[in-house]
């Protein structure tokens, strides 16, 4: 799919933030979109703001994305792009608790299992599918100070390349959005370290939904809304100890701040 001009879309966690704004970018693209949120009155202003139509409800559960999947088809007709964008940000380390560590692999993780598992069947006899995943740049790199999130984007990244890689020759496309700030509700909620790491470089959610569309133009696997990730991904490659002693010295950095 190199354009979103009536296809059928579904846009997981699309009442605020990122979500938000590219359920409003493919609508106003002329794609016809279903606004997924656990807020199902944030779902419905979306919706209604965009034409869309609003399917509240989780995202992440097996029946949840199961109960999407099914109110989608029977909006749009068939699924043409899904979105698995909903995330949450955990903070802690190690010692984050249990519930903070199974929240993260359900929402950030398991959502886009359960989807692609519902998903593929139908893409796979027609020979064509799109899926997009918002990761983030802490997938490809990693976030001080939150730990179940690193982990969990870079789950998330591992099974989007999965995805990529096994059924690429049979029409499905799948990308990974790697932003690194965006100024959106989950920013707000940041401790003082990733304020510190992402501020000056934060964009609008927008912008995100600009770098989307270049990117199903594109078709490239990793959509980069800040293009600069790409060289430290490559950094990190190139030379893990050196990547890693660069990201202890901002560490030790924040924790001069605090
Ligand atoms: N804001 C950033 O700096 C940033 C950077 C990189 C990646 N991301 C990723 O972007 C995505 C969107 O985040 P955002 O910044 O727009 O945050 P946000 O908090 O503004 O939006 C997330 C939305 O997802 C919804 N949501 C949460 N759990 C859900 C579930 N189980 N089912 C359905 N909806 C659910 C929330 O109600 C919320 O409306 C996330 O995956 C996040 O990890 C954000």
């Amino acid at each position: 799919m190199e354009s979103v001009t009536g296809a059928g879309i579904v846009v997981t966690g699309a009442g605020s933030g990122i979500g938000a704004a590219l359920a409003r970018r493919f609508a106003a693209g002329g794609g016809r979109v279903v606004v997924n949120d656990i807020d199902a009155g944030a779902a419905a202003a979306v919706a209604a703001s965009c034409g869309g139509t609003a399917a509240p409800g989780d995202a992440a559960t097996e029946d949840g994305v199961a109960a999407l999947i099914g109110v989608a088809r029977e909006v749009l007709g068939g699924i043409d792009l899904y979105c698995a964008n909903a995330g949450i940000a955990r903070g802690g380390g190690e010692q984050a608790a249990e519930p903070d560590w199974d929240a993260s692999w359900q929402v950030n993780v398991m959502a886009h299992v359960r989807a692609a598992r519902l998903l593929l069947p139908a893409w796979l006899e027609r020979g064509s599918g799109h899926l997009i995943c918002t990761v983030s740049a802490a997938g490809l790199l990693t976030m001080l100070g939150s730990a179940p999130y690193s982990v969990t984007k870079h789950a998330a990244l591992g099974f989007a390349e999965w995805l990529a890689a096994t059924y690429a020759h049979r029409g499905i496309t799948v990308q990974a959005i790697c932003p690194q700030g965006v100024r959106t509700q989950m920013m707000t909620g940041a401790s003082a370290a990733e304020k510190l790491i992402l501020s000056d470089t934060a964009i609008a959610p927008e912008a995100v939904a600009d770098a989307v569309m270049a990117g199903i133009a594109s078709g490239r696997f990793l959509i980069l809304p800040h293009p600069e990730v790409a060289g430290m991904y490559a950094g990190r490659a190139a030379d893990p100890d050196r990547w890693l002693a660069g990201m202890n010295k901002l560490q030790r950095r924040i924790e001069a701040a605090s």
